[in-house]
C-alpha cells in the first residue's frame, strides 16, 4: 500500500538528484521543529524524526498558523517515551512545488499549553526575512495566540462567578473595585499586505487587536529625572506589537510588572513572572540616558512600578505606569495609583498596622482566607 503513494511521489520527481532533508522534532525536549524553515526543491523528501513527547506535524496556513488546514498533510500524534533514545518513527513529506507549506504540531490545540502557542512551528519554502510571508512573521503571530489562550485562561479563572463584589487588596486590606471580565474573541487581522487570524481577550475599553503596522509604533516614557517619582506619561494606550521605549533619568530607578491588586511587588502568579528592566543608575548631571524596550503583545491592561526602596519606596511614592488602563472605569490609571500609596506609601507607613481610612468597610476574608489570596493572585493577572 505505501508502495503505491511512493511511486505517486517518485512519479512526479523531476530529477534523480531530489534530495532527502531530516527535521528533528522536539528535540532535547524542546517545542521547536530542527530546523525552523527550510527551502526545498519539488521532489524533495523532509523527514521528520518525532522526539520524546506526543507531537505532531500538521498543515496551517500563514493566516491561521495553529488551524488545521482541510485536507492538508497530518502526521498524526507521535507518542514517543522519554527514554527513547533511538528509533524515532518518521514522517515523511514529499514536496510537490515551490509554494510555501506552514507546519504546527497540533499537541493541546486551543489550550494554554498548545505547543504551537508556544512557537512550535515550521516553514517549507517560506518568504524571506523582511517579507510578510517570513517565517519570523509567521512565528510571531502562532506566539500571539498563544498568549492569547493563556491570558484568557487566567481571565475566565480570574472571573467571579457573580460579578461585582469587591475584593481586598493582597495585603495591607484595602478594597479594590471589581476586576473587569474579559471576552475572548476570534478576529481576522489585515495590515499592510498579511493577513493572520487572532485570538484575544477584549476588555471593556481595551483597544483594537489591529496592530499599528507590522512592526507597530514607539511610545517613549520618561523614568524618573527633573519630574521626580514618576513615569511620564504615567499611562499610555498601546496596540499588538507598539514598543514601548523607557528612557531612565536622574536616580535609580526600574519598570517592574506588577498586578491592579498589588500594585508594588513583582507580578508571579500562574506560572506567569512579570517583565523587569533591572535598575537603571543615572547622574543628575548626566546627558546620555540608558533606555528599556518593552513590546506590547496583547490589549489586555499591563501594570507597573520601580522597584527602588532606597531611601523610601518610589512605588509607594506613586511611581507607577500603566498600559491599556480602562480610564472609563473603576480600574483607571489613578485608581491603581492611589492602591499603590495605600499599600506601600507613607501612608501605609504611618497607620501600620491599621487599615487606612477609606477601606473602614473593607471586610478581612477570615475563614476563606487561602483561597482568597490564591484568587486575588489569580485576579492579579488583570
Ligand atoms: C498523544 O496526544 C493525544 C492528544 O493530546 C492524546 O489523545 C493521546 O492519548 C496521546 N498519546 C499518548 C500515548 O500519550
Ligand atoms: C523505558 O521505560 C519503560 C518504563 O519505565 C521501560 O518499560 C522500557 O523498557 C524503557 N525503554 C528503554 C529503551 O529503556
Ligand atoms: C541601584 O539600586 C539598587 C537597589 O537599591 C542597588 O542595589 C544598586 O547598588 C544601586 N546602584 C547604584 C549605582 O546606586
Ligand atoms: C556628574 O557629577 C558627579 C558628582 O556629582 C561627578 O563625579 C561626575 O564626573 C559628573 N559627570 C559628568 C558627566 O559631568
Ligand atoms: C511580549 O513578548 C515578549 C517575547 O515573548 C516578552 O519579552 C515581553 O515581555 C512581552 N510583553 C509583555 C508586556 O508581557
Ligand atoms: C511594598 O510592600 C510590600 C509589603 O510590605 C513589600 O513586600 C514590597 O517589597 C513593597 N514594594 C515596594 C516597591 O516598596
Ligand atoms: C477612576 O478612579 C478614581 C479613584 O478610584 C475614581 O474616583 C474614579 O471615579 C474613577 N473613574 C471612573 C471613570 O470610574
Amino acid at each position: 500500500m505505501f508502495a503505491s503513494t511512493l511511486s505517486l511521489g517518485l512519479a512526479v520527481l523531476p530529477f534523480i538528484s531530489a534530495a532527502i532533508i531530516d527535521v528533528q522534532v522536539g528535540a532535547g525536549g524542546k517545542l521547536e521543529f530542527d530546523p525552523p524553515a527550510i527551502g526545498a526543491q519539488p521532489g524533495d523528501q523532509v523527514v521528520f524524526h518525532f522526539n520524546p513527547k506526543n507531537h505532531t506535524v500538521t498543515q496551517s496556513s500563514f493566516a491561521s498558523p495553529c488551524g488545521r488546514k482541510d485536507g492538508g498533510i497530518d502526521s498524526g500524534f507521535m507518542p514517543v517515551a522519554a527514554n527513547q533514545t533511538d528509533n524515532l518513527p518518521t514522517y515523511t513529506v514529499s514536496v510537490p512545488d515551490t509554494n510555501p507549506i506552514w507546519i504546527y504540531c497540533a499537541q493541546a490545540a486551543n489550550t494554554p499549553n498548545s505547543h504551537c502557542g508556544a512557537g512550535m512551528v515550521f516553514a517549507i519554502n517560506c518568504g524571506a526575512d523582511g517579507a510578510p510571508n517570513s517565517f519570523t512573521n509567521f512565528k510571531a503571530s502562532a506566539l500571539a495566540i498563544g498568549a492569547s489562550l493563556s491570558a484568557s485562561a487566567a481571565a475566565a479563572s480570574a472571573t467571579p462567578a457573580s460579578g461585582g463584589y469587591v475584593q481586598t487588596a493582597a495585603y495591607g486590606g484595602y478594597t479594590l473595585p471589581p476586576a473587569p471580565s474579559g471576552q475572548l474573541l476570534t478576529e481576522t487581522i489585515s495590515v499592510d499586505s498579511s493577513t493572520w487570524v487572532t485570538t484575544y481577550t477584549s476588555y471593556p475599553n481595551s483597544p483594537a487587536p489591529t496592530p499599528a503596522s507590522l512592526s507597530g509604533i514607539v511610545h517613549k516614557v520618561i523614568v524618573g529625572g527633573s519630574s521626580g517619582l514618576v513615569f511620564d506619561p504615567p499611562h499610555i494606550q498601546a496596540l499588538p506589537r507598539d514598543q514601548v521605549v523607557f528612557e531612565f533619568h536622574d536616580k535609580n530607578h526600574t519598570v517592574t510588572q506588577s498586578s491592579f491588586a498589588d500594585p508594588c511587588r513583582k507580578l508571579s502568579a500562574n506560572g506567569a513572572t512579570g517583565f523587569d528592566s533591572g535598575f537603571f543608575p543615572v547622574d543628575a548631571n548626566a546627558t546620555q540616558f540608558p533606555t528599556w524596550t518593552l513590546t506590547v503583545n496583547d490589549t489586555a491592561p499591563i501594570w507597573a512600578y520601580c522597584r527602588q526602596q532606597t531611601p523610601k519606596s518610589h512605588c509607594g511614592s506613586g511611581m507607577v505606569f500603566a498600559i491599556n488602563s480602562d480610564e472609563q472605569g473603576a480600574r483607571n490609571y489613578s485608581a491603581f495609583l492611589q492602591v499603590a500609596e495605600a499599600l506601600n506609601g507613607t501612608a501605609a507607613a504611618a497607620n501600620s498596622p491599621t487599615t487606612p481610612a477609606s477601606s473602614a468597610s473593607s471586610a478581612r476574608i477570615a475563614g476563606s482566607a487561602v483561597a482568597g489570596v490564591v484568587a486575588l493572585l489569580i485576579a492579579s493577572l488583570l
